[in-house]
């Protein structure tokens, strides 16, 4: 297993902290890789920010001579509505700061990239950087490809439907896992229709406090998904998705 890159090799860009995940988050995520993965896999990583959060569990945990590809178009993406806390509860999330700060980001992940690749020189995860709109760079990806895919990009429902919709064409189908963030709330009519009336919406704060593209598209891709402090996930064993063969939410909460 390889050790992460020293957290010193990127500065901290603020207002917006360099990792989005949480540590609970992240403990589910290390249970899911640890148990199902002990060979080196092909991972697909879609949105990586400062390559501070997600990035990290994967370089951490992965077994030496995995490819990581890591996905992110690294551009403004707020939508109107989410600026204005249009038609819906606001989000308290600072869209303005983290679209000024994309360009910062991308070189926080480069460098965390570089820092970890001279760190390992020839051992540990092989890491490809690709800065682009997840729906042309997955568009070019081969069916199959990927052991792990995290779907963690653009949070809006139409971006996170062509995300998951790349996600099934792409995932190993003999033995493969996709999972994501922020799926705060396992679908039900209510979020599902509170959900359809804000498809431009990233985030709908208090009293819903959840993302409903998140959780639109992931019940019209999966149905049923397993869940864990807003980290879901789902395993595709021959040809079926299936919430049967990886630990339930009940199990795996940290
Ligand atoms: C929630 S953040 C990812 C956080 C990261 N996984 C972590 O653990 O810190 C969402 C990311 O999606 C990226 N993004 C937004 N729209 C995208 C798109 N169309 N294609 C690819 N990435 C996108 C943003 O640049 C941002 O870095």
């Amino acid at each position: 297993m390889s050790t992460s890159v020293p957290e010193q090799a990127a500065k901290d860009i603020r207002p917006v902290s360099a990792s989005l995940l949480t540590p609970q988050r992240q403990a589910v995520m290390r249970r899911l890789l640890t148990e199902h993965f002990r060979a080196p896999i092909r991972v697909l990583e879609i949105g990586v920010w400062q390559a501070a959060g997600s990035t990290q569990v994967w370089l951490e945990h992965l077994a030496d001579g995995s490819e990581l590809v890591l996905v992110d178009a690294w551009q403004p993406y707020a939508s109107q509505e989410d600026l204005d806390g249009h038609g819906g509860a606001p989000s308290s999330w600072n869209y303005n700061a983290m679209d000024e700060q994309c360009e910062a980001a991308f070189h926080a992940a480069y460098g965390r990239v570089r820092a970890y690749q001279q760190l390992h020189r020839q051992t540990g995860v092989q890491i490809h950087l690709l800065r682009a709109p997840a729906a042309q760079a997955l568009a070019w990806m081969r069916d199959g490809a990927f052991d792990l895919i995290y779907v963690d990009g653009d949070h809006k429902y139409a971006q996170v439907k062509s995300d998951l919709d790349h996600a099934r064409r792409l995932v190993n189908p003999h033995h493969g896992v996709i999972c994501g963030d922020d799926l705060e709330r396992l679908p039900d009519e209510q979020s599902l229709a509170l959900a359809r009336q804000h498809l431009q919406r990233d985030y709908l704060g208090a009293p819903h406090r959840f993302h409903p593209g998140v959780c639109l598209a992931v019940h019209e891709c999966f149905g049923e998904v397993q869940m864990a402090d807003g980290f879901w996930w789902i395993h595709c064993r021959d040809g079926q998705f299936t919430t049967e063969s990886l630990p339930k939410s009940a199990e795996i909460n940290p």
